[in-house]
């Protein structure tokens, strides 16, 4: 077993009966689905799933368990997933799949979200590894981009992974990878971002994650709550 799988079984062991549990999107959240599905045949666990993407949606249904569209969700116990970069104070950069606005409508729902990572996406700022994602109405690229050079704001619209074109979301939008004036926190940057017309979703989730599993070397340890 690798180090995503191992989190994502301790994760997947914390799930009791009877629970709604939103699903997350990735390598580490498609091992926890599986594992949730196992428990369901071997340990008869009820849940009904709800999808943060396409893809998790396929995973969740081809393995049995039950789901509903997330239209029709009113109550989350539980999100469940993985993440990019994680601060020590739980703010976490997400988005280098396509499924930002599930994911954050997820975290913003549940009761608990619970954030699986290896040891590697711990980082000491937001941006350490990687440029924030910002989901952008594919009209307002150019002004969003302008609007953000006030705050030193520089970055490229994402290419598809082929690089024959752009990347687009699964709801049409375009993403500008950005990077931001060192001077201002993420804090700062997640305020900025929420203000600006056009912006569909960023990457930035800054108080959402209430729990934070890290897996190192196959073990599991929980992060501090800041
Ligand atoms: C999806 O949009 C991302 O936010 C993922 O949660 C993230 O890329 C983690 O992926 P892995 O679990 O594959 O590392």
């Amino acid at each position: 077993m690798n180090d995503k799988q191992w989190v994502a079984q301790h994760a997947a062991r914390l799930v009791k009966d009877g629970m709604v549990v939103g699903l997350g999107t990735g390598s580490t959240a498609d091992y926890f689905i599986a594992e949730l599905a196992r428990r369901r045949i071997k340990e008869s666990l009820r849940v009904t799933c709800v999808a943060s993407s396409v893809v998790s949606m396929l995973k969740a249904q081809r393995l049995g368990l039950q789901l509903i569209a997330i239209e029709h969700l009113t109550q989350l116990d539980l999100f469940v997933d993985g993440a990019d970069e994680v601060t020590a104070e739980h703010t976490l950069l997400k988005g280098q799949g396509a499924d930002l606005v599930k994911e954050k409508l997820l975290a913003r729902a549940c009761d608990e979200f619970m954030v699986l990572v290896d040891q590697s996406k711990l980082v000491e700022h937001i941006g350490a590894r990687y440029l924030i994602p910002v989901e952008v109405m594919p009209f307002a690229w150019q002004l969003v981009k302008q609007s953000l050079k006030e705050y030193g704001g520089h970055g490229a619209l994402r290419q598809n992974s082929n690089g024959s074109g752009l990347a687009v979301t699964s709801y049409g939008s375009l993403v500008l990878d950005m990077a931001f004036d060192p001077k201002l926190d993420c804090v700062e940057i997640d305020a900025i971002l929420n203000a600006t017309p056009g912006v569909v979703e960023h990457g930035i989730f800054h108080g959402l994650a209430t729990r934070v599993f890290v897996a190192d070397k196959g073990g599991v340890w929980e992060m501090e709550t800041p």
